[in-house]
C-alpha cells in the first residue's frame, strides 16, 4: 500500500498534487511520502513485537537525510554499508548504538571511524576483515562487537545480480566453515562475538528461501553455544520482495515473514535484527518526468521523457519492470496506447519499457514511475552531463525540497583543470 492516489483526477503525494510540486521544482524529480515509509517500518516493527528486535533500515535504498529521520525518529535503525552511510546517518541524528555496519570490504580507515564515533556491530565477512578489525580496534584501546555473515549456500530465488546467498557469491563465510571462524575470533583480544548474520538475496517473492537459510541460522547459533560462544543477537538480513506491478504479484507480508522468523529462530532467546530496504523505501516514492517527444517510429511509438537511465538505472541493469502512469488521471475506458517508454540519453539501453500498454499521453504531459523509491535516487549518476534530480519529501499537505537540483554551473565547477592546462 502507498499513498500515490489519483483524487480529483490528479495524481497525488499523500495532500500534495503532483503536478504542484512539478510546477514548483521542475522535472524530473523523486518524491517521498512520510505516511508510507513509517507505515511501512510500522509493519516490520510490529511483526517482530513477539521479541527483543530491532529494524535497521537498509540505507542504500534511499539515503537522504530527511528520508533517515523520519525513521529513525519512528524508532528505526541503520543498516550501512560505507563509511559514508555511516556518516551520514549520524548527521541525521541516528543513536550510534542504532547503527549496523554491513559490506564486503569495509577498510581499516572506515573501520577507525566507526569505532571511534560508536557503532552497535560490524557484521564481518571474511576472515583477513577480522584480522583487520581486531587490529584496528586493539590500536584504540578498544573492543568492536561483531557478528559473523555466514553464507547459507540457499537460492534466493531472485535476479542474479541481486542474490547474495549462494556459495558462489563473495558474500560472507561458508556456512560450514562457521564454527572454525568463531572460534579463531573468539581469541582475538580486539572483538567481542555477540551474534550471527545472514542475508541471502534482494527482492525476494517467496518465504521459503528464508525460511532455509533461517533454520540454518538456528542450528548453527546451537552448535556455536556448544562451543561456548555467546551468541545473543541474530541479524537476519533484508531482502523481502515488493509488488512491482499492482496487479500479478503478491510477495509475503511482513507479518507472515515476521512469524516466520519466530518460528524458526524464536526458540533461542535471541535478539533479532532485520535489515529491510526495498519494502520500507520500495513503495513510498515515485520518480516524475515529463513527455518530450512522442515519435512515431516504423513499428511502434516512442514516448521520449525527460528522465533517463541516469535518474533511474533498474531497468536498464536488471530489466526491472516499474508501472509507468499519467500524473492526470485517465478518463475510464479509454483505448490504451502502446509505446516503447525511453529517455534521451544516447544508448538504446536507455530503455524503461517496451510495447508498454498505457493511457495515451502527450508532449509536455507528466507521468510517474511507481515503487521507484528503492534504489532509484541513490543509483542515479551524472551521465550525459545530467545534473542529479532534485528530490521531494511531502508529508501530509506539505511538501518540502530534501535534495535541491544543482544549476549547470555548480555540476559543470566540480571538475578542476590541472596547472598544465591552464
Ligand atoms: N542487507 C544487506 C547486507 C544487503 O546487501 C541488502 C541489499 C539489504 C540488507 C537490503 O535489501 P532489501 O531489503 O532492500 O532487498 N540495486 C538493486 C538491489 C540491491 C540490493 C543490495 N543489497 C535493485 O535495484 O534491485
Amino acid at each position: 500500500m502507498d499513498h500515490f492516489l489519483y483524487q480529483d483526477g490528479a495524481l497525488h503525494a499523500e495532500g500534495v498534487p503532483i503536478a504542484d510540486i512539478a510546477a514548483a521544482v521542475g522535472t524530473p524529480f523523486y518524491v517521498y511520502s512520510t505516511a508510507t515509509l513509517t507505515r511501512h517500518f510500522t509493519l516490520f516493527d510490529d511483526a517482530l513485537d513477539w521479541g527483543d528486535h530491532l529494524v535497521c533500515f537498509a540505507m542504500k535504498s534511499l539515503s537522504n537525510q530527511a528520508v533517515i529521520k523520519v525513521l529513525a525518529d519512528a524508532g528505526a535503525g541503520m543498516d550501512v554499508v560505507s563509511v559514508g552511510e555511516y556518516l551520514r546517518a549520524k548527521a541525521a541524528g541516528v543513536p550510534c548504538d542504532r547503527i549496523v555496519f554491513s559490506g564486503v570490504g569495509k577498510t581499516a580507515a572506515e573501520m577507525r571511524t566507526a569505532l571511534e564515533g560508536g557503532i552497535r556491530q560490524f557484521n564481518v565477512e571474511s576472515e583477513p576483515e577480522m584480522i583487520v578489525l581486531d587490529s584496528v580496534a586493539q590500536s584504540l584501546g578498544l573492543v568492536a562487537p561483531i557478528t559473523v555473515r555466514v553464507n547459507p549456500d540457499v537460492d534466493a530465488k531472485t535476479h542474479a545480480k541481486i542474490a547474495t546467498g549462494k556459495s558462489e557469491n563473495k558474500f560472507g563465510i561458508p556456512i560450514s566453515r562457521a564454527r572454525d571462524v568463531y572460534a579463531m575470533a573468539a581469541k582475538m583480544p580486539g572483538l567481542k562475538v555477540i551474534g550471527i548474520d545472514v542475508h541471502i538475496g534482494s527482492q525476494l517473492t517467496e518465504l521459503a528461501p528464508f525460511e532455509a537459510a533461517y533454520k540454518k541460522v538456528a542450528e548453527l547459533t546451537e552448535q556455536l553455544r556448544a562451543d561456548g560462544h555467546e551468541i545473543s543477537r541474530l541479524d537476519l538480513g533484508g531482502g523481502l520482495g515488493i509488488p512491482y506491478t499492482r496487479s500479478n504479484e503478491a510477495p509475503p507480508l511482513p507479518t507472515e515473514y515476521g512469524g516466520l522468523i519466530q518460528r524458526t529462530v524464536g526458540h533461542l532467546g535471541c535478539e533479532i535484527e532485520i535489515e529491510p530496504g526495498r519494502l520500507i523505501s520500495g513503495n513510498a516514492g515515485l520518480l516524475v518526468s515529463k513527455v518530450i517527444y512522442v515519435k512515431s517510429g516504423e513499428d511502434r511509438d516512442f514516448l521520449i521523457i525527460d528522465g533517463a537511465m541516469n535518474d533511474l538505472i533498474r531497468p536498464a541493469m536488471y530489466e526491472a519492470w516499474h508501472d509507468i502512469i499519467p500524473v492526470v488521471e485517465p478518463a475510464p475506458g479509454l483505448t490504451p496506447a502502446k509505446y516503447d517508454i525511453v529517455g534521451p540519453i544516447c544508448e538504446s539501453g536507455d530503455t524503461f519499457a517496451k510495447a508498454r500498454e498505457m493511457p495515451p499521453v502527450a508532449a509536455d504531459d507528466l507521468v510517474a514511475f511507481r515503487s521507484a523509491g528503492a534504489y532509484g535516487a541513490v543509483m542515479s549518476s551524472e551521465y550525459n552531463s545530467r545534473p542529479l534530480i532534485p528530490e521531494v519529501l511531502v508529508d501530509g499537505d506539505q511538501f518540502a525540497v530534501i535534495r535541491p537540483r544543482p544549476t549547470y554551473e555548480e555540476m559543470i565547477a566540480r571538475d578542476t583543470l590541472p596547472e598544465w592546462l591552464k
